[in-house]
């Protein structure tokens, strides 16, 4: 046991800790550079969390520790803001972008312009006092909103408080930002919330104004939410002079600045830009509206001033609508590879934001009720980042006569096999003879990041099923272009191609391979590690329980289902018919410089990220493990080494800090 410390020792280390911490958050969630682990920002964490309960006097409210303060309370308190919180004016024409622009050249001279994106999220107003976070409010009517502050610290890219280093920071300063929930936390959240049997927000705005009028802070903390900070309300002092200024200052302060703002001069810019940001829109993993123009100059701005609700200085250039409506022509179960059954609605076809749709998910049988879709009803669609479409809503239609509510079917609409339940969900248990099953795992199997077979998509596949040329995934190899000639849809042509595609993955990557199996949990991402890891689908099939755990990303109950999935003799069955048609080929390497060699990383690297490093250690070869032992060959330690490089030292395995991993990687070819 460690002496405990004296008071003084102990008040010392606490702002030590707190300033390591800030330090690794702000590198985290605002740079987007971590340089220690997150069980080295834990550990830290811990010894903090351990200090401040020995030392309740060293609590201060701007503690790490203390994002989730509060107990829930009964209702929010109105607070009137800083300054107004004004919206914009827009529009979705280039015709009034023109306009926009014509009144700032009558106007103001020279005409500069910072463009950036429109945040979809929710509005907030954020006021910092000494540099403290002390309040934050929603929008509300734009004058006055309501105190979420015990809400808003649980967002943990929110600092609580400013940095000082590179800006003074002033006595008093209200900020403007948009809240964001990102894509695929919030498919994340909704499919926890599905499971769960609740009902799921519509999309990453709804949900991330939801979680910030939570009642509970707790709630809010449990929500994926982010920010983005673009705007000063009100500062004691002197003001940044231009918004180039403004955005500069903030990053200075280490408040999380979206990095697509830019400065224009032009329409031509600003169309340039618009276009771009389009092109990028779905690639993006936060939801943007449209763009934002603003005159850069804060003497300009003051000179044009404002209507009662929207600046004169600023205007907002949306993109194209992504919602509509349309009619449900019909609800079918569809049955997907692993047995669930969801219902699809298929629309008469809309345009949402350049493209077609004519069908979305329906999730489960409780999601249609609760939203009461019938097959004919006039509904609101959305297509949301690039979300699946959705069905939002019904649209009433007072003196329609309805069809009957739809329910889910009792068989299985591809095998007959009587479905089973499962709290909101749905399945066929007849894993390996249902038609619509084995046709799902055809597709999964061609898809993209699986063995990527060009022209076997869903309805192929299907076709394949249906016609009994391809019962189980092995038969693909066997097919010919004659049996493909009678099918619909094939000539001599497409039949051919196909067939080459499908004998062109008898070869094929390893990772590739993994995933194409579907087993349970295994994505993208665990495939490749596991092809990295085992680097032989031999070695990777024989694995046990414990050596699967040793495997970044995968824990006891993946492990638990690799092991279950790969034990089932029907999958024993096909995977062995499939190794006599596919040879899949371990990852590529850079060398064999580091074959044979097991290394820990521990500590954080100033030149990479640990994960790029792994990386290009495992391109020369080398095993990279997690934990230290006499097989270990040597370490690589960095800023704040953990536990392990003691372990090290113990064990007299070789060290090397980050200047020697850098000359060995070089050494090698792939610095
Ligand atoms: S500036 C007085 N910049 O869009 C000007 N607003 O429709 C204040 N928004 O409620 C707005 N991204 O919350 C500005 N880069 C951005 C923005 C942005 C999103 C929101 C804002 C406002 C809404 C107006």
């Amino acid at each position: 046991m460690p002496e405990p410390l004296t008071p003084s020792e102990a008040g010392a280390r606490v702002a030590e800790l707190r300033d390591t911490l800030g330090r690794h958050a702000y590198l985290y969630y605002v740079r987007n550079r971590p340089s220690i682990s997150d069980e080295e920002y834990d550990r830290l964490f811990r010894e903090l969390q351990a200090l401040e309960e020995a030392h309740p006097d060293l609590v201060v409210p701007e503690s790490p520790t203390q994002r989730i303060g509060s107990e829930p309370s009964d209702a929010f308190q109105s607070v009137e803001h800083a300054a107004p919180m004004l919206s914009l004016d827009s529009a979705a024409d280039v015709a009034a972008l023109e306009r926009f622009d014509d009144r700032m050249r009558k106007a103001v001279d020279p005409v500069r312009y910072v463009v950036e994106p429109k945040l979809d999220g929710a509005s907030v107003e954020l006021v910092y006092e000494d540099g403290l976070l002390i309040r934050g409010v929603t929008r509300g009517d734009g004058r006055r909103g309501e105190d979420i502050t015990e809400n808003v610290r649980t967002i943990l890219s929110v600092p609580l408080s400013l940095r000082q280093e590179d800006a003074p920071v002033p006595s008093r300063v209200a900020l403007r930002a948009e809240v964001i929930m990102r894509v695929g936390a919030f498919e994340a959240l909704n499919a926890s919330l599905l499971a769960g049997g609740g009902s799921p927000f519509a999309n990453p705005r709804n949900a991330a104004a939801g979680s910030l009028r939570q009642l509970d802070p707790r709630t809010t903390a449990s929500r994926p939410l982010d920010i983005f900070v673009y705007d000063i309300l009100a500062i004691a002092g002197a003001a940044p002079r231009s918004q180039t200024e403004t955005l500069e200052t903030l990053r200075c302060w280490g408040l999380p600045v979206n990095e697509w703002c830019r400065p224009a001069e032009t329409v031509a810019d600003i169309v340039a830009f618009h276009g771009e940001i389009e092109d990028q829109r779905d690639d993006l993993d936060y939801e943007i509206d449209g763009i934002v123009i603003k005159l850069d100059d804060m003497a300009q701005r003051d000179e044009l001033g404002e209507t009662s609700h929207h600046p004169r200085w600023a205007f907002a250039y949306k993109f194209p609508p992504r919602k509509e409506i349309t009619r449900l022509l019909s609800i079918v179960p569809s049955v997907g590879r692993t047995g669930v059954v969801t219902p699809i609605a298929f629309m008469r076809p809309v345009e949402l934001g350049g493209v077609t749709v004519s069908r979305a998910n329906l999730h489960n049988r409780e999601e249609v009720a609760r939203k009461d879709i019938r097959e004919g009803d006039r509904v609101r669609v959305q297509r949301a980042g690039d979300v699946i479409p959705q069905v939002l809503e019904r649209i009433d239609e007072p003196g329609r006569e309805r069809t009957e509510p739809w329910v889910m079917p009792a068989v299985c609409p591809s095998c007959g096999t009587p479905l089973e339940e499962k709290g909101p969900y749905t399945r066929c248990p007849n894993l390996f003879d249902c038609g619509a099953q084995r046709a799902g795992r055809i597709q999964h199997y061609a898809s993209r990041h699986a063995l990527d077979i060009e022209g076997l998509g869903d309805e192929t596949s299907r076709l394949l099923v249906d016609e009994g040329l391809v019962v189980h995934v092995p038969d693909l190899y066997d097919l010919n272009v004659e049996d493909l000639l009678p099918l619909d849809g094939f000539a001599r042509k497409s039949a051919e191609n196909l067939i080459a595609a499908i004998q062109s993955t008898r070869t094929t990557e390893l990772a590739r391979f993994i995933y194409g199996l579907g087993i349970p949990e295994v994505g993208v991402t665990v495939a490749r590690e596991l092809a990295m890891h085992f680097r032989s689908f031999e070695d990777f099939r024989a694995a046990d329980h414990e050596t699967l755990q040793t495997v970044d990303g995968i824990g006891p109950i993946m492990a638990e289902q690799i092991v279950a999935f790969l034990s089932r003799p029907r999958v024993s069955e096909l995977i062995d018919g499939l190794r006599e048609s596919v040879d899949p080929r371990p990852p590529e390497r850079a060398g064999d410089a580091l074959a044979g060699h097991r290394v820990v990383l521990t500590g954080g690297l100033t030149s990479m990220s640990r994960n790029d490093a792994k990386k290009l250690l495992e391109s020369l070869g080398a095993k990279v493990t997690s934990s230290v032992s006499k097989q270990t060959s040597f370490v690589v330690s960095g800023e704040n080494p953990g536990s392990k490089l003691e372990k090290a030292e113990t064990l007299g395995v070789e060290i090397l800090d980050e200047e020697a991993l850098l000359a060995l990687l070089e050494e090698n070819g792939v610095a």
